[in-house]
């Protein structure tokens, strides 16, 4: 799915290095940020749950997973400003679906894509559903849940892969409240205690150990931080050794 901050186009590289993590004693692969599951649709593993705070875009991936043939191929302008105006009417799996796939870079609610070409009316949000569509058979095997990664029942995740794609520090927030991320980094080393942790971030903590990295061009404004050489960024994957016995402490 056209998602802000899709992994999609890194898959084919950052994919084998996760799926190393994963042997025959991996008890499950969990993503607590699973954005448009542009990754956990081609991890292999027998057990997948993928998490996210956004309601409506769980509710969007339910439906894509169990109904696909009864989400609509195009979404009008007027359809757009309707439901931006009056989320409350409608389910959240619509509004989901009207928010991402008929935006501009697919930005939630971020103004209705209108084709360059102009050919016809709602061309961009076919385009985006299309996707959504190829993808949907993908999702059969995950089980999809909205929570926050602080609402995890943490006693109950051991012997997992955890793979998070946080929203990259100093960029564009995918909700309105900031992202806790000093609660996240303690989360990460607690759960690191039973599980392997790998983080996509640009920059992490001293105790994070850089696995894998590669230059990249950040396409949207929203994954620009002032600052930035040109728009070159380094993407990362990190791994958290709890093995070593450190405690994540912020000094
Ligand atoms: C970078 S995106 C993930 C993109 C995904 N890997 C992909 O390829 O489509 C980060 C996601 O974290 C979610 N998020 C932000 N805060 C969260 C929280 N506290 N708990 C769970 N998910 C959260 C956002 O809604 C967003 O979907």
């Amino acid at each position: 799915m056209w998602y802000v901050g899709s992994k999609n186009k890194l898959s084919k590289e950052l994919v084998p290095v996760i799926q190393s993590y994963i042997t025959k004693d991996t008890k499950g692969y969990l993503e607590p940020f699973v954005g448009g599951a542009n990754m956990i649709d081609k991890i292999k593993c027998n057990n997948k749950i993928g998490c996210d705070i956004h309601k409506e875009l769980i509710a969007l991936l339910n439906k894509a997973k169990n109904e696909i043939d009864n989400i609509p191929d195009i979404i009008s302008e007027e359809t757009y400003n309707e439901v931006k105006n009056n989320k409350s009417k409608y389910e959240d799996w619509y509004v989901g679906l009207v928010g991402f796939c008929a935006t501009f870079g697919a930005k939630w609610f971020g103004g209705y894509a209108r084709s360059k070409a102009d050919k016809y009316n709602g061309e961009k949000t076919v385009m985006a559903i299309k996707n959504l569509k190829k993808q949907a058979p993908n999702l059969k095997d995950v089980k999809l849940k909205n929570c926050s990664f602080l609402d995890l029942p943490k006693d109950k995740i051991k012997g997992y892969v955890i793979y998070c794609d946080i929203p990259y520090r100093g960029t564009t927030k995918y909700k309105t409240e900031a992202f806790p991320y000093e609660e996240f980094y303690k989360w990460a080393n607690e759960m690191a205690k039973d599980n392997t942790v790998l983080i996509s971030e640009y920059n992490m903590p001293k105790i994070f150990k850089c696995i894998w990295q590669k230059e990249t061009k950040a396409n949207f404004d929203s994954n620009r931080k002032l600052g930035d050489e040109g728009n070159k960024r380094v993407e990362k994957l990190f791994v958290c050794n709890a093995d070593n016995g450190y405690i994540y402490d912020k000094n």
